[in-house]
């Protein structure tokens, strides 16, 4: 039999799949933001299928409207992802507490004085902490010490591997990255790697192919001092060629 679920936050990332997945499954979806912009779910959704979708405007950090919004839509379900996240929390930490601790105690009040049982809400990954122990830190500090010797991206990298043999990170492992800045604008190094069996691995690998040519290229991109760089080809590859026959 449908249900018909209050969504708070469903114009955002997780929630508008989230509708569409109910509607599509022929449950009701009552969306309760305090954005109008229906582009997400206009993006995934069916014009068909998100007329069946009913909007209500609405701010969660005023109880009496989530109480006013959540009574009205007769939802027996509630699903809470109205929240802020880490940049505008940062910037802003009462607003970001007013929206991610009193309204979440709004959106369960209001639940908990109709009788609604059915809340789910999103929390983080972040409340598992990284590690229960300071061995994974202490082992990536004291790697990163002792290999004072080599390249820089490769002594974080050895950092890395140091880290992840004593216990890495336990949320999982799926990505790694490397990003070296020096004193210019550009990076001197943006490697990343996603949804990877060995996301470090993969990392030294494509740290591997930058020294092939992309290290060496580097320098002749434009710097502050001389902001049209070199583009002369044949200064460049020389360079490279040069670099590439110096190695041992
Ligand atoms: N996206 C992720 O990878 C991720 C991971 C873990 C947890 N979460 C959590 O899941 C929840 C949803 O994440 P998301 O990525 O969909 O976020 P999002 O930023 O894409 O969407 C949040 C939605 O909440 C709405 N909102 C913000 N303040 C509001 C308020 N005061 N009243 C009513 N609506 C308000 C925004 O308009 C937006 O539509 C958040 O609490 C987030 O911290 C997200």
């Amino acid at each position: 039999m449908a249900a018909t679920y209050f969504i708070t936050g469903a114009h955002g990332c997780i929630g508008s799949w989230i509708v569409k997945a109910l509607v599509e499954r022929g449950d009701d979806a009552v969306v309760f933001d305090r954005s109008d912009d229906p582009r997400r779910l206009r993006a995934i959704m069916d014009p068909d299928q998100l007329a069946t979708v009913r909007f209500v405007l609405g701010d969660i950090t005023d109880g009496a409207v989530v109480q006013r919004a959540l009574a009205f839509s007769q939802a027996t379900r509630v699903i809470h992802l109205a929240g802020l996240q880490v940049p505008i929390c940062k910037a802003d930490p009462i607003g970001g507490a007013m929206v991610n601790v009193v309204g979440t105690l709004n959106v369960f009040e209001a639940a908990r004085s109709l009788s609604i049982n059915n809340v789910v809400y999103a929390s983080s990954a972040a409340v598992y902490g990284l590690n229960d122990d300071d061995a994974v830190l202490d082992e990536t500090a004291k790697a990163y010490l002792a290999r004072a010797s080599l390249p820089f991206a490769r002594r974080l990298i050895a950092a890395m591997r140091a880290g992840e043999a004593a216990g890495g990170d336990k949320r999982g492992k799926q990505s790694a990255a490397l990003l070296i800045h020096g004193s210019e604008e550009w990076s001197d190094l943006d490697l990343r790697v996603d949804d990877h069996t060995d996301p470090l691995a993969e990392l030294e690998r494509l740290e591997q192919v930058s020294r092939e040519r992309w290290v060496h290229f580097r320098p002749f991109l434009p710097t502050r001092q001389n902001p049209a760089g070199i583009t002369d080809r044949k200064i460049i590859d020389t360079s490279i060629e040069a670099a590439n026959a110096g190695k041992t």
